[in-house]
């Protein structure tokens, strides 16, 4: 008889999330309600945002409370539907938890079209991330032809997606990224102008070299060093946009910039995004987006980890950045 295999968040992280924060628990396929739809999850999105969900308290979102599934981006099919907007075999995506099966109000779900791209891709560069890219760049960073882009964390999901699209703006794509086969992919596969493995190379000597003019949009997904460096090499007019600070996720405190005068003496702005946000305009990204992929002009990697039960390792693999690629875990 089928089983519903849930991740609960079991108890509160302390700095990196250990393996006892989570408990898998075995429980009844549930009942969808009227007005609810039943999916069976195919595939779970692992996110750096979910270390902040673990945390008491609210932020953008409330956090996950003590004994609930742990909050996670889902897309699967839908087996009984009691809505009808939504028929049985479709597909969809929403924020149905780490577990493998959701009976969720119909509200909460977006129907995906397989047509546009393989079910992870509606996880990945057609799913929350690239959106997050497409409008954090467009709206945010409002890239105009001829200028330099620097996008830390440049080999994820968000961060290949904005190079690609600073690319086909007509922009240059300057990045970081963990290790050089990583940045052998954003020059060879993504059209990057340079990248920097932040690891081994000396980024503030490597920035000198590769935005001779400054940075005009600085792309954050990371925080911390990169950022402070990131922020020295300013142009005049420069555009700073806050995406996501994943090397501060882990630590008791987040560490702010220290060169933040440098937006000062640079006429910079710097802004955050939020990509809910942009949730009423999501159909005109995943078009654009979908058009590029089908005639090549981007490009998107997944990397997929096997079972529910592997959960937690998964996530260890994204924040010791061993994933390449968009981190799926296949249910
Ligand atoms: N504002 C929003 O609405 C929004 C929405 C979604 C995501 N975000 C944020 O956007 C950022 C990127 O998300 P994503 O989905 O693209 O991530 P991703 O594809 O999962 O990429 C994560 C990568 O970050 C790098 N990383 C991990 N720890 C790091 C550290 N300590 N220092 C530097 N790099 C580190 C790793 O690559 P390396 O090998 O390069 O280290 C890892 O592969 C995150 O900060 C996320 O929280 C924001």
């Amino acid at each position: 008889m089928a089983e519903n295999k849930r991740i609960l968040l079991a108890s509160r992280p302390v700095g990196m999330p250990a393996a006892d924060n989570f408990r898998l628990e075995i429980a009844p396929v549930p009942r969808p309600a009227e007005g609810e739809v039943l999916v069976r999850i195919e595939m779970i999105s692992l996110d750096p945002a979910m270390r902040g969900w673990m945390n008491e308290g609210t932020t953008y979102i409330r956090g996950v409370a003590l004994g609930e599934v742990m909050r996670a981006f889902a897309a699967g099919r839908v087996i009984q539907s009691r809505h009808p907007a939504f028929a049985d075999g479709d597909y969809v995506s929403g924020l149905l938890g780490a577990q493998s099966y959701a009976a969720v109000p119909a509200r909460l779900l977006t129907r995906l079209d397989l047509s546009l791209g393989p079910l992870e891709w509606h996880l990945g560069v057609l799913g929350m991330p690239g959106m997050t890219a497409y409008f954090g760049l467009l709206e945010r960073g409002k890239p105009q032809p001829g200028e330099t882009v620097f996008i830390s964390g440049a080999a994820g999901i968000i961060g290949s997606t904005v190079g690609q699209i600073a690319r086909i703006k007509g922009c240059r794509a300057v990045g970081t990224a963990g290790s050089d086969e990583k940045c052998r992919y954003l020059i060879e596969e993504c059209g990057f102008d340079g990248a920097i493995n932040y690891k081994t190379e000396d980024v503030e000597a490597r920035i000198r070299e590769l935005c001779p003019k400054g940075i005009n949009i600085l792309y954050d997904n990371v925080g911390g060093d990169i950022l402070d460096i990131g922020l020295a090499h300013l142009a005049r007019g420069a555009r700073v946009v806050i995406c996501g600070a994943i090397s501060q996720y882990n630590e008791p405190t987040v560490r702010g910039p220290r060169n933040y005068m440098k937006i000062v003496t640079a006429r910079a702005t710097l802004t955050g995004i939020i990509v809910f946000d942009f949730q009423e305009r999501y159909p005109e990204a995943v078009e654009q987006l979908s058009k590029w992929l089908k005639n090549g002009q981007l490009h998107t990697r997944t990397d997929f980890v096997e079972g529910i039960e592997n959960f937690y390792s998964a996530l260890m693999k994204l924040y010791a950045g061993a994933n390449f690629g968009k981190m799926i875990l296949k249910v």
